[in-house]
């Protein structure tokens, strides 16, 4: 039903009574039916495990069509933005909800680059992990830790505080990063550079030896640049999701930022595109891919195609198509010739040859491809979910100070089945 064809209420009779209930519309998208009165007039709530068919809030930053694989961005088709804008200017973009004018975007890039720096006591941090912890495990703790240091500034009801938050949320994610990834290696840590610009001074923080300049590929900013927009929002995905019910108590964003970066770390969301990586290897060779599509078809294998599949989009994910297109340009201006890259057609073409995949509509999504570029620019495969992390930072943020702003703000609060035991008493001794 599209929009103009829902009716302004529903009717839903429940044991004889009929109860009238208001159909709220969007500016796109499935009209949503309101039942916040529902267990007061009927006694009922309504079940939906995964929230697959739940509205959580109103939201004018990112809409999603499933069915068309339609992606826009404050109203910007992901395509249009990625031909023509950067990160950075997207990150505005979904924090303000208008692309910046020049001297806009030279003041938020200005803040961004100044609030860079990670305060000293973080290095002791760092070296209090294990050289073999995940880069997530390090990320999620120190995120959640920069609360401790910016105590002072986090007056909620302050909306310039609010606004701060989310440009030092925004410029220090990947400064913590990088060192997460530097202290696997046992390299020094590399303070952020101003006169580089946002991804260019997070591939020197990467990569800048001790022993000397770093020869930085264009190819390979640009390609970092284009795959952090894509990554940067998503609607109300399991991590933005996980956002805004932190954000719901009132918590620190630094706090909401820290549980986000926990939900996306899961292979069923921000993991996948590790695990994509693991799975091509598994598979090593494009002979095998016939019997990876047939384990992933067996559900006693516990197998899924890492990669494939999206609880939203039913037709191709815009992200997956451009990033597709992409691998092949950045391997031949870098002039790799993966074999992972071989694995990962052959696999996408069987999977969209069988009538399996083409019955449950599972497509490749943003996950499928992007690990093969993070690998050809020399990032660790551990490295892929802080990747996703550092540019989905930009829409945790937006979403969080959207929900700070909303009138309907209240905790987040649902309900169940109860299927425990009813009331019994505890045994007479
Ligand atoms: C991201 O929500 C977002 O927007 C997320 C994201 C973002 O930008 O924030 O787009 C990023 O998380 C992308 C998804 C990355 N995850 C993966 O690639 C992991 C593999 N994919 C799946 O696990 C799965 O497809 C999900 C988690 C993505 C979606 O799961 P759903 O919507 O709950 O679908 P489902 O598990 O109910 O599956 C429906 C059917 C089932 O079979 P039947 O019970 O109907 O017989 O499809 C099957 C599933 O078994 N299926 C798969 C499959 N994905 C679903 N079978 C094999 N391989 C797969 N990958």
């Amino acid at each position: 039903m599209s929009q103009n064809e829902s009716p302004d209420q529903v009717t839903l009779t429940v044991a004889g009574n009929a109860v009238e209930l208001p159909v709220q519309r969007g500016t796109l998208g499935n009209p949503c039916i309101e039942i916040a009165k529902l267990p007061k007039a009927t006694g009922c709530f309504t079940y939906d495990p995964g929230f697959g068919a739940t509205a959580s809030c109103k939201s004018a930053i990112t809409y999603i069509d499933g069915e068309e694989g339609v992606l826009l961005y404050r109203g910007y088709p992901i395509e249009q933005l990625a031909a023509r804008s950067n990160f950075l200017e997207v990150a505005y973009l979904l924090m303000n909800g208008e692309l910046p004018t020049q001297d806009e975007f030279a003041r938020f890039e200005s803040d961004v680059t100044h609030h860079t720096m990670m305060h000293e006591a973080f290095k002791s941090f760092i070296g209090g992990f294990r050289h073999d912890a995940h880069p997530m495990a390090m990320l999620v703790g120190m995120l959640g830790s920069m609360a401790s240091f910016y105590h002072n500034t986090l007056d909620l009801d302050d909306p310039e505080q609010r606004r701060m938050a989310a440009i030092r949320l925004i410029a220090k994610v990947p400064t913590i990063a990088a060192a997460c990834y530097r202290h696997s290696i046992g390299w020094p840590l590399r303070y952020p550079r101003n006169n580089l610009e946002y991804v260019e001074r997070f591939l020197h923080m990467m990569f800048e030896v001790p022993a000397g300049p770093l020869e930085l590929k264009p190819v390979a900013a640009r390609a970092l640049d284009l795959l952090f927009i894509l990554h940067a929002d998503h609607e109300q995905n399991a991590s933005t999701s996980t956002v805004r019910l932190v954000g719901s108590t009132g918590a620190n964003p630094y706090a909401c930022v820290a549980a986000g970066v926990a939900a996306l770390w899961g292979p069923a969301h921000g993991g996948a595109n590790e695990a994509v990586l693991k799975m091509l290897a598994e598979i090593g060779d494009a002979k095998h891919v016939q019997s990876a599509v047939d384990r992933a078809k067996d559900k006693e294998s516990g197998f899924r195609l890492m990669g494939f599949g999206h609880r939203v989009y039913k037709n191709f994910d815009p992200r997956a198509t451009i990033i597709r297109e992409m691998t092949h340009k950045v391997l031949d201006e870098l002039g790799i010739d993966d074999p992972m890259l071989e694995v990962a057609m052959r696999l996408e073409e069987a999977a969209l040859k069988d009538d399996y995949f083409v019955q449950r509509k599972l497509y490749p999504n943003v996950d499928f491809y992007s690990g093969i570029i993070y690998k050809a620019l020399g990032i660790p495969t551990e490295m892929f979910t802080v990747m996703f992390a550092i540019a989905r930072t930009a829409g945790w943020v937006s979403h969080w100070l959207e929900q700070q702003e909303d009138p309907e703000f209240r905790i987040g609060r649902p309900r169940q089945i109860y299927t425990g035991h009813a009331t019994r008493d505890y045994p007479a001794k």
